[in-house]
């Protein structure tokens, strides 16, 4: 099965990518990690990114696709993978249509996870993850049980996002509505986009995916 979660910043496309990875053997695709890890890097991609990153703007199409195109040709995605976070602009969507037709793959379920803005700024400030696995937290929805320590890897060390601050959050929901809500109906004329509340809690929500499958 191949899948796109799409839906503003903080909705939960992180959250839900992992655990489908866990339960389904899937492969998480998050542009945005891979943008990231090219920073980290400083690859010229990276290089290329930073700035548009923490300003809470889009990289351009031509990086994003190039870089989404190479990691789709490694074996483990043809396991089942989720797009998380990409196509983000109409030229990413009509890109991603060219790049499965010539690849051989297809998508099964498009689906938009719904939320209320204001609450994102909440959860996206309040967001960290463990430095040495990724597993992702939350300074009030979802802290480790043994304080200071991952739940998943046992590591002390624990980071925060640069564009995980009001001013970036808002600039990256403005960016959301502007260019990514307007690619939805391409999906739906396909009948294969669904919507399912993100305002839920974690579990709730992923119950409501898999009752898509
Ligand atoms: P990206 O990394 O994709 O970030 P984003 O879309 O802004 O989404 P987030 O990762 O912030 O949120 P999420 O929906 O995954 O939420 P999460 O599960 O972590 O992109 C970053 C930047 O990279 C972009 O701004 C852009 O510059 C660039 N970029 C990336 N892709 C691009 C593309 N295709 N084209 C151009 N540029 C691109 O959850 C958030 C928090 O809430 C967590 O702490 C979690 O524990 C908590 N939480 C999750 N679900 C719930 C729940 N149901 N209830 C309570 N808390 C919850």
């Amino acid at each position: 099965m191949n899948l796109i979660l799409l839906g503003p910043p903080g909705a939960g496309k992180g959250t839900q990518a992992g655990r489908l990875m866990k339960n389904l053997g899937m492969v998480q695709l998050s542009t945005g990690d891979m943008l990231r890890a090219a920073v980290a890097a400083g690859t010229p991609v990276g290089l290329a990114a930073k700035s548009v990153m923490e300003s809470g703007g889009l990289v351009s199409d031509e990086i994003v696709n190039g870089i989404l195109s190479e990691r789709l040709d490694q074996p483990d995605a043809r396991a089942g993978f989720i797009l998380d976070g990409y196509p983000r602009t109409t030229v990413q969507a009509h890109a991603l249509d060219a790049m499965l037709a010539q690849k051989d793959l297809a998508l099964d379920h498009v689906i938009e996870l719904v939320v209320d803005e204001d609450a994102l700024v909440e959860r996206i400030t309040g967001r960290f993850t463990c430095a040495n696995c990724g597993e992702g937290y939350h300074d009030h929805f979802k802290l480790p049980v043994t304080p200071g320590v991952c739940d998943a890897c046992g590591s002390t060390q624990f980071k925060r996002r640069a564009d995980d601050n009001e001013a970036t959050v808002r600039q990256r929901m403005a960016e959301y509505r502007a260019k990514t809500a307007p690619i939805l109906p391409h999906y739906a004329a396909r009948g294969i986009f669904s919507r399912v509340d993100g305002m839920a809690d974690m579990d709730a929500v992923a119950q409501s995916i898999d009752a898509i499958f």
